[in-house]
């Protein structure tokens, strides 16, 4: 007979660590070649800023510098974390991973890690894979790290998406709680709608061709998918939890479009109440990192909001989305 696994009664997030590229690009650097304007990407996306890394700084640079902060307010030693997720659609390398080599570097010595792409969802998803892992006993202490140098991925030409995006790397310790302080994850994915969002060209075609790829989307139908259907996922999220609209303290969705995320709030009945994050207008769209870094933010700006709920949802390229319920994090937690 096979010995059975232990189970945990629960997970939590015990700490949240970023890093954002250290450029800030303006609307005006970016406006000229896409024959648009500060105003009408201020009014049509909230975005003031974005953040870039500098051309010598990798998103395993990134990663590495998000994963050290999140450990270090964890209080754990690095060998306590024994499995690494990293998400990322930017690590242009197809093996071998990024993770080995992100756990090599904090010095999570022989942690199970691999890499997870689901591009602007990866950070949820990974928080519901380590959700998971942690309550079977299949892990103790998670690294989920999202990062994204999308800057590499732009063609500054293109007014579609590119005037949107930013480098940045956030990174969440997920460990076993007492009682449930991570909720049922509702993820899943629309392949039927795979060509909205995504590369122009995949590697084999770009390279015959002699060129880099580069990100593209149909933002307007992105843009309602966003709104109408990610907002019923957000309520399935929030029922899994137990809870009701009202409850939801704090809402960090994925950073993609200020006039999104109002519209969301509205759709899914949240309080007049609710803190919202709104890292898209100095940071702009990381991708895997925008949740985790839109959370980093709020608790270094506010750090009463440790342990209120917060409803995350990424969504994205794919179409994936996936999102939870959580109460997040405070030092005494730890
Ligand atoms: C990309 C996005 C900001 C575009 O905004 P929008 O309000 O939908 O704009 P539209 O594409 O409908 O275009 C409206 C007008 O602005 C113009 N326009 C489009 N992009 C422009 C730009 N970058 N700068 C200036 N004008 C632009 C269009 O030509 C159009 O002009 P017209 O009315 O004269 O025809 C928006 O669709 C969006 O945020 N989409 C979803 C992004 C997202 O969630 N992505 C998730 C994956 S990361």
């Amino acid at each position: 007979m096979i010995a059975g696994t232990a189970v945990r009664p629960g997970a939590q997030i015990l700490a949240v660590g970023g890093v954002r590229g250290s450029q800030r690009i303006t609307n005006e650097q970016v406006a000229q070649a896409i024959d648009s304007s500060d105003e009408w990407i201020r009014s049509r996306t909230g975005i003031t800023t974005r953040a870039r890394a500098e051309p010598d700084v990798t998103v395993l640079d990134l990663a590495e510098g998000a994963a050290r902060h999140a450990i270090e307010g964890s209080g754990l030693a690095p060998t306590q974390i024994d499995a690494v997720i990293f998400g990322s659609v930017t690590y242009f390398q197809q093996t071998p991973a990024a993770a080995p080599t992100l756990a090599d570097r904090i010095g999570a010595t022989g942690a199970a890690a691999f890499d997870l792409s689901a591009a602007c969802a990866g950070y949820c998803y990974g928080i519901g894979l380590a959700d998971a892992l942690v309550r079977s006993g299949a892990a103790t202490h998670v690294l989920v790290a999202g990062a994204d140098k999308l800057s590499e991925f732009v063609d500054p030409a293109d007014r579609t998406i590119s005037f949107i995006l930013g480098d940045g790397a956030g990174a969440a310790i997920v460990g076993p709680s007492s009682r449930p302080k991570i909720g049922r994850t509702i993820w899943g994915s629309d392949g039927a709608k795979a060509g909205f969002v995504g590369q122009n060209l995949g590697f084999r075609e770009a390279f015959a061709a002699g060129i880099w790829p580069t990100l593209r989307q149909d933002g307007p139908t992105v843009y309602k998918w966003a709104v109408f259907t990610m907002a019923k996922i957000a309520l399935e999220a929030i029922t899994a939890a137990g809870l009701s609209p009202s409850e939801i303290e704090v809402f960090i969705p994925h950073q993609a479009n200020l006039r999104i995320i109002e519209q969301q709030v509205k759709r899914i009945g949240l309080s007049s109440e609710v803190v919202v994050a709104t890292d898209i207008t100095e940071t702009g769209n990381t991708s895997a990192a925008s949740v985790p870094l839109a959370t980093e933010r709020l608790l270094r700006e506010r750090p009463d909001l440790g342990g209120k709920l917060a409803l995350q949802i990424g969504f994205g390229a794919g179409l994936a989305y996936a999102a939870q319920v959580i109460e997040l994090p405070t030092p005494a937690d730890v």
